[in-house]
């Protein structure tokens, strides 16, 4: 066979696996086959040495010419390949732009962490430092520190979850499941008097959190609900600030027509104490089924830190004084929406959360 006939039954066959090749694959292969360093039409190359040296010119021609016409044809196959897989990629992820799309289910936040983070804004808008503590407590901060001593009868008021009773039997080493967040406020004010802590006088915090009771669980009772405590001690606080940072949240949370008034009460930790109540917010004070009947609601108690709380706290009552005050949260939850049934906010039923 002539160099020539080599030429074109290299070229044929070559020609014929190009149009038969399915892939990039298989194309690659023919193209290391024929013109790779071992390939055919480099094997050809390579036997120029035998040709008479006046025909060389021609048949190193010929070469180019085969070689670059197989370049061509493999070029020309892989875009026709390449554009047949992307016509199929792209009928494959057709979308129907007119199909209905699928509605996703969002979370959205509970109507109790509304309530709260309403009222942490206002408070932080009153210059208040959010602070938390932890909700498994000792008796200490819970009760003996907020004036609340062994076998006094407001911790049967407050039935409670211990967690451990003391080994030395002293009550104020118990722990406990808190009964209240006042619990934050004997932290924060060891925390302040110790001079070793970063935190020091003055003290104006706000602290939301779970607190626990052995309760019954009813519409409105459950044996863990939320507070808030405020404390704020500094030189010179007197009852008038109590009143008018009071009376300044209700405006600013329940509305600016609401009004605030302080009944007299009792609380072991704070002298005077009392009880907090507003207009209500849905009558303004004519009387409705959510105030029922009275024009006022309850939200909780407040008072003047008592001067013993500050003393066993470390901090001398002949120089500071503050005020501190709670609120129930559920209670403000349920009354802001008209909920009736305390049990509801904890179902956590999506058909009840989803009208917040
Ligand atoms: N801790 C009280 C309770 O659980 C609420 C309370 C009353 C907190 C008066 C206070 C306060 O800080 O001054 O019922």
């Amino acid at each position: 066979m002539t160099i020539k006939e080599m030429l074109e039954q290299i070229s044929t066959n070559t020609l014929e696996k190009i149009r038969d090749a399915q892939d990039t694959g298989a194309l690659n292969d023919i193209k290391v086959a024929i013109l790779g360093k071992k390939g055919e039409l480099t094997s050809v190359l390579k036997g120029m040495k035998d040709v008479a040296p006046e025909e060389r010119p021609k048949v190193g021609q010929l070469v180019n010419e085969a070689r670059a016409q197989i370049e061509a044809k493999l070029d020309e196959k892989l875009k026709s390949i390449n554009r047949l897989a992307r016509a199929e990629k792209l009928k494959r992820e057709t979308i129907d732009v007119t199909l209905p799309g699928k509605r996703k289910l969002m979370g959205h936040r509970h109507p109790n962490q509304i309530a709260v983070e309403d009222l942490e804004r206002v408070f932080i808008g009153m210059g208040y430092e959010i602070v938390s503590g932890p909700e498994v407590e000792y008796d200490r901060n819970n009760f003996e520190l907020l004036n609340i001593p062994a076998n006094h009868p407001a911790k049967d008021e407050q039935d409670t979850f211990y967690i451990q009773r003391s080994a030395s039997g002293e009550s104020r080493d118990d722990i406990l499941l808190r009964t209240q967040t006042s619990s934050v406020q004997a932290r924060i004010m060891l925390e302040a008097s110790d001079p070793t802590k970063e935190r020091q006088l003055p003290i104006k915090i706000l602290s939301p959190g779970r607190v626990f009771r052995a309760d019954e669980v009813d519409a409105t009772h459950s044996p863990s609900f939320h507070q808030v405590e405020g404390l704020v001690i500094d030189k010179g606080i007197t009852m008038a600030d109590l009143k008018g940072t009071l009376a300044q949240f209700a405006r600013e949370f329940f509305g600016e027509k609401t009004k605030t008034k302080l009944r007299p009460h009792h609380f072991p930790f704070t002298e005077p104490s009392a009880e907090v109540d507003i207009t209500c917010f849905k009558c303004g004070g004519k009387g409705c089924r959510v105030c029922k009947g009275s024009g006022w609601i309850e939200i909780r108690g407040c008072g003047m830190v008592h001067p013993h709380v500050l003393e066993m706290c470390g901090i001398d009552p002949e120089v500071y004084s503050g005020f501190a005050f709670g609120i129930g949260l559920e209670r403000i939850t349920l009354l802001k929406y008209e909920i009736d049934d305390m049990r509801l906010l904890y179902e956590n039923d999506t058909r009840f959360l989803n009208q917040f």
